[in-house]
């Protein structure tokens, strides 16, 4: 007999629908009856490379220690973060499982029952969870047609119970740019406090974490799962002034990075052939997609392009190439995104050929 006993839970986890994550290899090897070996995974924004070498050797290093607890305060990974960055560790934080930990610290620092948090949508979905799973209230505002976002609405959407507006630039998954003009007009004119997340930063032409030295607050939040291609270590941190790191790391869970993923961080930060390699591809491979792909593809700044399959529906799109081994990811579960949003990891060159080829088909077929 299962035991069922849902008055022990918060009200609040019962508005929150489940996270939904790109499709893995096996669900789909195992769906379509597929060689996993066949199947290329351009869902979930991963890094095509791999992890850096180095991180891997790094990894093999570090795992005799595995029952020793990392350091609390992260300070060795803090420092080359700060090399990184060229800003002091007293502004950096580091977070685990991801960014995702650094949004979860931040809500359970900031959010209580009630407080409201602006999400300019269609967006990256856990700001959305992280906020209500503490009780928050998400006020979403919706962006322009072509993704933009007015910094006026931003401000519109303000309530004396408004604790923290999410932005994300470049934007999943349409991956264009806050301007810095807009930004820094909602910096200057709100009391909240403004998360810009900077997941896909390094491969855009330009970031604004530079502005945390200048407005007190904004929070920058970073990762290690796209560049450095090290998404299964779950790896993060963030940037952002020094009064409020000292009151992050009161509510943040302890010791949330493991020595290993520390260790492998660290590695990576100084792999810079490896960091160059992989946004050299990326930035081909994004032109490539968007000339070829025969259906409307947004301009992207991200590792990423959206494409527009209208007047077809993404789900079935979707489900023609992951048949054909390509795994990508229908935006349907994204809120305000409508129903013909694919978003494309961009690959290694044979993966994009491979790709632009099966849209070719699809377009054929339709
Ligand atoms: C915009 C954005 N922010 C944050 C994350 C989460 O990053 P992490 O893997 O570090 O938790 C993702 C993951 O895909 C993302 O797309």
């Amino acid at each position: 007999m299962y035991l069922s006993r849902p008055e022990l839970i918060k009200k609040e986890i019962f508005d929150i629908s489940e996270y939904v994550p790109g499709k893995s290899i096996e669900e789909i090897a195992s769906v379509y009856s597929l060689d996993k070996a066949s199947i290329i995974k351009l869902g979930s924004n991963e890094n095509p490379l791999g992890p850096s070498p180095k991180a891997v050797q790094a990894l093999i290093d570090a795992a005799p220690y595995a029952n020793i607890y990392p350091s609390a305060d992260a300070l060795e990974f803090r420092e080359a973060l700060s090399k990184y960055t060229v800003f002091p560790v007293s502004n950096i934080v580091a977070s685990g499982p991801g960014m995702d930990g650094l949004l979860d610290g931040l809500c359970r620092l900031m959010i209580e029952k009630g407080d409201e948090v602006i999400i300019p949508i269609p967006t990256f979905a856990y700001y959305e969870l992280a906020a209500r799973a503490c009780g928050g209230k998400p006020v979403f505002i919706r962006r322009n047609q072509n993704f933009s976002l007015d910094p006026q609405k931003v401000l519109e959407a303000e309530s004396s119970k408004t604790k923290i507006i999410f932005l994300c630039s470049p934007n999943n998954p349409s991956g264009n740019l806050l301007p810095e003009s807009s930004l820094r007009k909602i910096l200057k004119n709100t009391r909240a406090l403004v998360f810009v997340d900077e997941a896909y930063v390094e491969f855009a032409d330009r970031n604004i974490v530079g502005l945390v030295q200048e407005y007190d607050n904004l929070v920058v939040g970073r990762t290690f799962s796209k560049v450095f291609g090290l998404a299964g270590l779950r790896l993060g941190y963030g940037i952002l002034p020094e009064w409020l790191a000292k009151e992050y790391i009161k509510a943040a869970t302890p010791f949330s990075v493991s020595f290993p993923a520390l260790k492998a961080g660290i590695a990576a930060l100084l792999d810079v052939e490896h960091i160059r390699k992989t946004i050299k591809i990326t930035r081909e491979g994004r032109e490539y997609l968007k000339k070829k792909i025969p259906f409307k593809v947004y301009p992207s700044q991200a590792n990423f392009v959206l494409v527009d399959v209208a007047p077809l529906k993404a789900k079935a799109v979707a489900e023609i190439l992951m048949k054909k081994g390509i795994i990508v990811r229908p935006c349907d579960s994204f809120r305000d995104a409508g129903e013909t949003f694919i978003r494309i990891t961009v690959g290694t060159s044979e993966q994009n050929k491979k790709v632009v080829n099966s849209f070719k088909a699809v377009k054929k077929e339709v």
